[in-house]
């Protein structure tokens, strides 16, 4: 059967006129990945883009097209591609020598660095990635209280470990996904993130919770809204039950302020969890917080309490170039005015963008937090005036409901007109995003949503 997505629409044959290089690369990718690709947000019908190079605010696709970008390295982005003090930061490191086999000056100042910026941070253990970091936080807080269970949200993403993979896409009874065995989902409790009566509930009645997690401006940078009061309301009940509250601030550390979100919404937890920004735009994440809890990592500490310490390996835990790159854009983020600036362009967007929607008469909304950009398209057809949506007061289903097909159509149109939008859909913008991008983006959204009319959509 045709897809009905990729027959008959304007936008798709436009996208294939534009890309042709992406189409043959993307025939090639299929003969060896999965779907052709090597992360699930980048799967795209009729097929991604394939971008070869990138700077700033902008990346130019196999076939010399321009984008303003975004995607932001998946959140990592913060200071645009190749900032030029990274880029030196880095390709020093790199001449020095990728891997030594042993500790190294850079981790030290590296995790000084850190420390100094960030609230709740008095040790901190690196690793790869933040999936890494959400599994070592888990069994960190598992160590220190004895108890096996963790409260988690319904909708907000932690990684893709074992005890992160359901409830965030789907799953949300807290069965297993497919390849994670029941026994593991049995320990993960799933909560409302819009009701903080369940996590009470929870917390008072169930006295094996080992930790609640969450993202402290909630799912996916805010596309479930968890407000600075929610978190403070968290960090109350976790403390009165002896349970760990966990911020996993993969995306949101050093992005929605210079100490994260939970600087900017004055709420220390126990433990953090990193990555992204972190590590500069190179591979590398870890989780932070009081010592006493990271001392499980320690061995002579663990040693003088007579308990077995947590081991953790890791080849290229804080290896010397994410380390060098780590350091230099966490520097430039510290002394400089870099999430303002990040966060002063999302907001000029999600303002343009509802006045093109209230001009063109399309009941969908753009809103988010900081430096976040989502856009609510509305697939449940509830009542929206774009200028006073507020996601608060919107379930979070209603939120997460998405037609694909819709969704896809919108970023082939803007890509079309040289913005690339980032699959949720929305984007991050970063702190290189100029009001030149700015302006090209909300006329390449006006056009994009001409185009989805001209296809015979709203
Ligand atoms: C909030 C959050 N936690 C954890 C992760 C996992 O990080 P990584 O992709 O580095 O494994 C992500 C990734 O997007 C994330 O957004």
């Amino acid at each position: 059967m045709p897809d009905p997505l990729l027959s008959n629409s304007q936008i798709v044959s436009a996208y294939r006129e534009k890309t042709p290089g992406s189409e043959r690369l993307a025939g090639e990718a299929r003969e060896v990945l999965p779907s052709g690709i090597t992360h699930d947000s980048r799967y795209l019908k009729p097929y991604a883009l394939y971008i070869d190079r990138a700077a700033g605010s902008h990346k130019w696709d196999v076939d010399g097209n321009r984008y303003v970008d975004y995607f932001g390295g998946h959140g990592a982005l913060l200071l645009g591609h190749g900032h030029p003090d990274v880029m030196a930061a880095t390709s020093e490191a790199m001449a020095a020598g990728t891997h030594f086999g042993a500790n190294h000056p850079r981790e030290v100042t590296w995790a000084q660095q850190v420390i100094k910026m960030v609230p709740s941070a008095e040790r901190i253990r690196f690793t790869s990635s933040g999936t890494e970091a959400t599994l070592m936080a888990l069994r960190l807080a598992r160590a220190h209280t004895g108890k096996n269970k963790f409260v988690r949200f319904k909708t907000h993403f932690h990684g893709w470990h074992d005890h992160m993979a359901g409830g965030y896409a789907n799953h949300f009874d807290g069965t297993a996904t497919t390849g994670v065995i029941p026994a593991v989902a049995s320990n993960v409790v799933l909560v409302s993130p819009q009701d903080i009566s369940e996590v009470r509930q929870v917390l008072e009645n169930d006295n094996d919770i080992a930790a609640v997690i969450c993202e402290p401006t909630g799912a996916s940078f805010g596309m479930v809204p968890m407000s600075a009061d929610f978190t403070a309301q968290l960090r109350e009940m976790t403390a009165k039950q002896g349970v760990l509250l966990i911020f996993d601030e993969v995306v949101t550390g050093f992005r929605c302020s210079p100490g994260g979100a939970q600087q900017a919404y004055g709420v220390t937890p126990d433990l953090t969890t990193l990555a992204k920004i972190l590590s500069g735009g190179l591979p590398g994440g870890g989780v932070a917080g009081r010592q006493e809890i990271l001392d499980h990592l320690d061995f002579e500490r663990s040693e003088a309490l007579s308990r077995e310490k947590i081991q953790h390996p890791g080849t290229f835990n804080a290896n010397p170039v994410s380390a060098a790159a780590g350091l230099a854009a966490l520097k430039i983020i510290e002394t400089t005015d870099a999430c303002e600036r990040a966060n002063a362009s999302a907001a000029w967007l999600r303002g343009r963008f509802n006045e093109i929607l209230e001009a063109e008469d399309v009941p969908w909304a753009a809103y988010g937090a900081f430096s976040g950009l989502h856009l609510f398209t509305n697939a449940k057809g509830i009542d929206v005036k774009p200028s006073s949506f507020r996601a608060e007061d919107v379930d979070y289903e209603t939120l997460k409901a998405k037609r694909s097909d819709l969704v896809m159509k919108l970023r082939l149109a803007t890509a079309v007109n040289g913005v690339d939008l980032s699959s949720a859909p929305g984007g991050l913008t970063s702190a290189m995003h100029t009001q030149e991008d700015l302006d090209l983006t909300a006329e390449a959204f006006r056009e994009a949503i001409r185009m989805l009319k001209r296809d015979g959509e709203f």
